[in-house]
């Protein structure tokens, strides 16, 4: 069965490629630290057993045991600043001298800096904080919040998307392996419609040659039927989405703000979920400051750690504040000193370091050298991406857009090979997230790996 479950999350591990190149690659110590991980974790497609394993990671590499380095271009989305930034560890390291932790019922300076932080670079009004562990919690409190403030309990995402684990995430969430089998039910009023996809409408409308919709053609037939279903249910708590995907897919331009208008006249809350998009990757602080619509929930994690530590936030409209009897989830780890100060920190060199318009230049010349690279070689359909959110959508033929799966996991291999590390989304999209520290140089040497292994193939 699960070699029918669609590929969205990343390749999985059980692919007969993995292990020719895993027999080849392994020496005997990785081989061993391989086999007791496998041995103890539980398994699951995308994780154990692992591809390989590591043992340093600083700035945009990583370095296996074998002592190779590879070009981090996956890093989930954590490693903005670059793996173990020195200013990092040292504020990490003060704040565990200074206070290590804020147990429930105190708070701390370091959390209400940070909450007032996020307030700060958020889009617009959004100002009331709450803090996680981890990206999928704060995918459930944003669910609870926007059930709080309509008194309603249904939502509306899209097929596809990625929100997390967790029961309420998951079922937000429109990818199969996180949906399909094992898991028994989800949360009830959970609907979903096709996402925005150009390249492969869902509703069957063509791109130019350039992968631009031809918006008077397909009148945004995707943002149409949010509206469809939005007008027919009438009671739809939220809309929760990516408002850059990061498979990755770019909204058609005026998609955000069609979607913004039908949420209000229905009620609906629009949640946005900018865990992988958030604190610069797309080259804007903020994934939807590229659309100006304004969001009433905000949800961020990932790279707000560092690279170093779990921490993840929600944030909100003054006027949700309307659960003050209960409770939404006061974590364990909520006003955490130590996370807080990692996230305060992260930020601050985010900002110091210019590194949302170092996102967007090094981003801007990636996609100049790969159309070149897409007008050179046949099998890439599509290029598309913002900031460093890139994608290369690999197909067989042009015109079927049939998804070459197998040629885009052989180039992950190869490019495995030659230093530089990524992952693939949907089965074929060669998914490029690297860090907002990398330099052109960088992002030259490893658009021209891409080019090697496109060429050998
Ligand atoms: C869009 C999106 N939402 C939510 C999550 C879940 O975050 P976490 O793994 O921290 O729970 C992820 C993680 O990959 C994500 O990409």
């Amino acid at each position: 069965m699960l070699d029918s479950i669609d590929q969205s999350e990343g390749e999985v591990n059980f692919s007969p490629r993995r292990k020719v190149w895993a027999d080849k690659n392994h020496g005997v110590e990785a081989q061993d630290l391989i086999q007791r991980d496998s041995d103890v974790f539980v398994h699951q497609s995308v994780s154990t057993p692992c591809m390989s394993a590591i043992r340093k990671a600083e700035g945009i590499y990583i370095e296996d045991l074998q002592g190779r380095r590879y070009m981090d271009f996956h890093g989930n989305n954590v490693h903005h600043i670059g793996y173990g930034h020195p200013r990092l560890k040292a504020a990490i390291a003060q704040q565990m001298e200074d206070l290590p932790f804020a147990p429930r019922r105190f708070t701390c300076e370091p959390a209400v800096e940070l909450a007032e932080k996020i307030a700060a670079i958020a889009p617009g009004e959004l100002s009331k904080v709450l803090f996680t562990t981890g990206g999928s919690d704060a995918v459930e409190v944003a669910l609870k919040l926007a059930r709080a403030k309509t008194g309603r309990f249904k939502t509306l995402s899209f097929w596809d998307a990625f929100h997390g684990a967790g029961f309420g995430a998951a079922s937000v969430g429109g990818e199969q392996l996180f949906r399909a089998g094992l898991i028994g039910p989800l949360l009830p009023g959970a609907e979903h419609v096709a996402p925005f996809a150009c390249y492969r409408c869902p509703y069957g409308h063509k791109v130019d040659s350039t992968g631009q919709p031809d918006l008077d053609a397909c009148q945004m037939a995707c943002a149409k039927m949010v509206r469809y279903v939005l007008e027919k249910e009438r009671d739809v708590a939220a809309l929760v989405a990516e408002p850059a995907r990061a498979v990755p897919y770019l909204p058609p331009r005026g998609f955000w703000n069609a979607v913004r208008d039908v949420c209000d006249e229905f009620g609906t809350l629009l949640i946005f979920d900018e865990i992988p998009t958030g604190l610069g990757k797309t080259g804007r602080m903020f994934a939807c400051d590229h659309d100006d619509v304004e969001p009433d929930i905000l949800v961020m994690g990932k790279a707000l750690g560092g690279g170093i530590l779990p921490i993840a936030s929600v944030i909100c409209r003054a006027d949700l504040n309307v659960g003050g009897e209960y409770a939404f989830g006061h974590y364990t780890h909520e006003k955490n000193p130590v996370t807080a100060r990692a996230a305060l920190t992260t930020i601050e060199i985010i900002e110091d370091e210019d590194l949302v318009e170092n996102a967007r230049s090094v981003g801007e010349f990636a996609l100049e050298r790969l159309a070149d690279l897409r007008d050179r070689h046949a099998v890439i359909g599509d290029v598309r991406g913002r900031g460093l959110l890139i994608g290369v959508e690999l197909v067989l033929d042009p015109a079927e857009k049939t998804p070459a799966n197998g040629l885009a996991e052989e180039i992950l291999y190869r490019a495995m090979d030659r230093g530089l590390s990524f992952k693939i989304t949907m089965g074929n999209v060669l998914t490029l997230t690297p860090a907002l520290i990398t330099t052109r140089e960088e992002m030259a040497r490893a658009i021209e790996i891409l080019d090697e292994c496109l060429s050998e193939v």
